[in-house]
This record gives structure tokens, sequence and C-alpha cells, in this order.
């Protein structure tokens, strides 16, 4: 190589490099996040934390506890501060066009996390980075099916909160999980808002409809949180949650893996808590490249059961939070 090509390759890996980092150490991002309703979400503020740390983001986050008119007005005032991108975690599905259109005449791109909007939104955000909801549901709904091998088995749903992505398509997935097994029956479906706390008082009147919750096979609920409530509800009402009544709920959160352990709970799904990172990415990409990310950044689901060494996964998430 020449002296002349040396110099000039040096300035260039140089600048990209610079460039790069540069980029990402200017941006601010504002996260405009639902709140802090379970595990799983106290775990995604943590790491998406984490994430903007290690990248040098500036990055601010507004708590809308699980209020949309929160959201809206965090959102209007990252547009005032005219940061350089907004990460959305919505809590319903609806209701973003006008906030959303307003962000893209101020160029300011917006990155969904974790849920969708209705398909009418479309085109004003630049990606969303969430896992598949309906196959979460249709996994949970499948384990089901084979663990109770053909035996009637009631199943009592605990959702999501109303209105909220997730849970209209953990229930949709779910349904098609159970679809072809005629054993398996919804017998009662209701939201517990994501909380332990709805979660065990939803339980109660579950196990009280349910003559004492003898006719209880299967607790299926939209997330962990719920079912931790639920098997405290269960316990109390002298049911044996993990072996009498099968439990399937969705995100792995160390407190499900505990129960696992205990032999009270007996599947989940994986959700990751950590959204940001493949968003951050994103956006440096984009706002360093001009590069546009694909419209729907998958994230991985993955079942766990008790044949996984719950309390080995225990030990090795409690103390990072997830
Ligand atoms: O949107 C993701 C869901 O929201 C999680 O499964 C649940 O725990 C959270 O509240």
């Amino acid at each position: 190589m020449s002296f002349k090509a040396l110099m000039l390759a040096t300035a260039m890996s140089g600048a990209l490099f610079a460039a790069t980092g540069a980029r990402a150490g200017d941006l601010t991002v504002g996260f405009s996040q639902i709140g802090s309703e379970s595990g799983w979400r106290a775990a995604e503020t943590t790491v998406s934390k984490a994430e903007a740390k290690k990248r040098n983001i500036n990055f601010k986050i507004a708590d809308a506890q699980q209020k949309q008119e929160n959201q809206i007005k965090a959102i209007r005032s990252f547009i005032a501060q005219g940061v350089d991108a907004i990460f959305l975690a919505p809590v319903v599905a609806t209701g973003w066009d006008t906030v959303l259109k307003e962000a893209k005449e101020a160029k300011i791109p917006v990155v969904l996390l974790d849920r969708d909007i209705d398909p009418s939104g479309k085109e004003l955000y630049l990606t969303a980075v969430t896992s598949d909801s309906v196959h979460e549901g249709k996994v949970a709904g499948e384990w089901l099916v084979k663990t109770a091998g053909g035996k009637p088995c009631n199943v009592v749903e605990l959702q999501g909160t109303v209105g909220a992505s997730v849970a209209a398509n953990r229930k949709k997935g779910f349904e098609q999980g159970i679809a072809g097994a005629s054993n398996v029956k919804i017998v009662r479906s209701q939201t517990g808002d994501f909380t332990r706390a709805k979660g065990k008082e939803v339980m109660e009147s579950f196990i009280k409809a349910e003559g004492g919750g003898k006719n209880i096979c299967a607790v299926y609920a939209h997330n962990d949180d719920m079912m931790v409530g639920a098997i405290q509800a269960m316990k109390e009402a002298g049911l044996k949650p993990g072996t009498e009544v099968l439990t399937v709920s969705i995100d792995a959160v160390p407190d499900i893996f505990k129960a696992m352990a205990a032999g009270e709970a007996n599947a989940t799904v994986e959700l990751t808590p950590n959204m940001a990172g493949p968003a951050f990415d994103a956006i440096v990409a984009f706002k360093d490249k001009g590069t546009v990310p694909p419209k729907w950044i998958q994230t991985e689901s993955k079942l766990y059961t008790q044949a996984d060494n719950p309390k080995a996964i225990y030990e090795s998430k409690k103390d990072l939070g997830y």
C-alpha cells in the first residue's frame, strides 16, 4: 500500500469510528415508559438505562403511571425539547395518530418498544422492537394441550391491560394453540391488568365461581406477575398450583422461576426486557448513516418448564432483576 493510500485508509477508518462514537454520544433519546406494573416492566426500565449508558446516549425516561394521556404529554415534551429520537411503549394500541404525526412533522423518529399500535399508525413510526405476542400465546396453549394429555381441562385466563396489543395477541395466540383440542377450554377470562395484586384478586373470584377451584385444571396468565398473585390465591384457597392446577404464563421473570423451583408453577414463555438495545442500534445507524431499519425488529420467545432447572435460572437472574 502506498503512503498516500495508507494515510487515506487510516483517516477513513478513524473518521468512521469517530463518527459513530461521536453520533451516539451526541444523541438524546426520550423514552415514554408505561409505568412499573410488573417485574418485567421494572427490568425493562433498568436494562434500557444500562444500554443507553453503554452507548453514551443521553437518555430521558418519563413514567406514565399507566395513563395514555401522560404518555402523550411526555411525547409532546420530548418534541419541544428537540430530542433526536423517541421510544414509546404504548400502554394501549389506539389513539396515537395525532401525537405521532406531531413527532413526524418535527422530524423526530419514533421507535415502539414491546407493544404495538394499530396498523393505521404504521407510517408514523420508524420501527417496532417487539416479540411476536400471538406466537407467545400459541406456545403457551400448545404446551398446555400437550401437558393435559387428552384429559378434560378447564382453563381460567388472566388477561393483560384492556386495549394493549399484547393482551389481545396473547389471548388470540392461546386460542389458536388450544384450537385443535376439544378437551381444553377457557371457562373464565378477565383482565388482571398485568399486576400481582389484580391477578390475585381476579383469581380469588375465579376460585369462588368454580366450586372452590376444584373445577379448574389450569391457569393461563398473560404475564408472570399476575400468575404469582394467582398462585398466592390458590394456596390460600387450599389448592396446589403446579400439581393440582397447571400454570403457564409469559415473561420469565425471576419470581416465576422461584415458583417453578418450588413446584408451584409449571411453565413460562420468555420475553426479553432488552428491547432498548436493538432500538438504540437502529437509531444510531439511522442517524449516522441513514440506514432504515426493518419495520419490525423481532425478539425471541422461548418456553421454559420445570425440566429446565428453574432453580439455577432463578439464581442467575435474581441479582440482575430479570
Ligand atoms: O408489553 C409487555 C408486557 O407488559 C409484559 O409481558 C408485562 O409484564 C408488562 O407489563
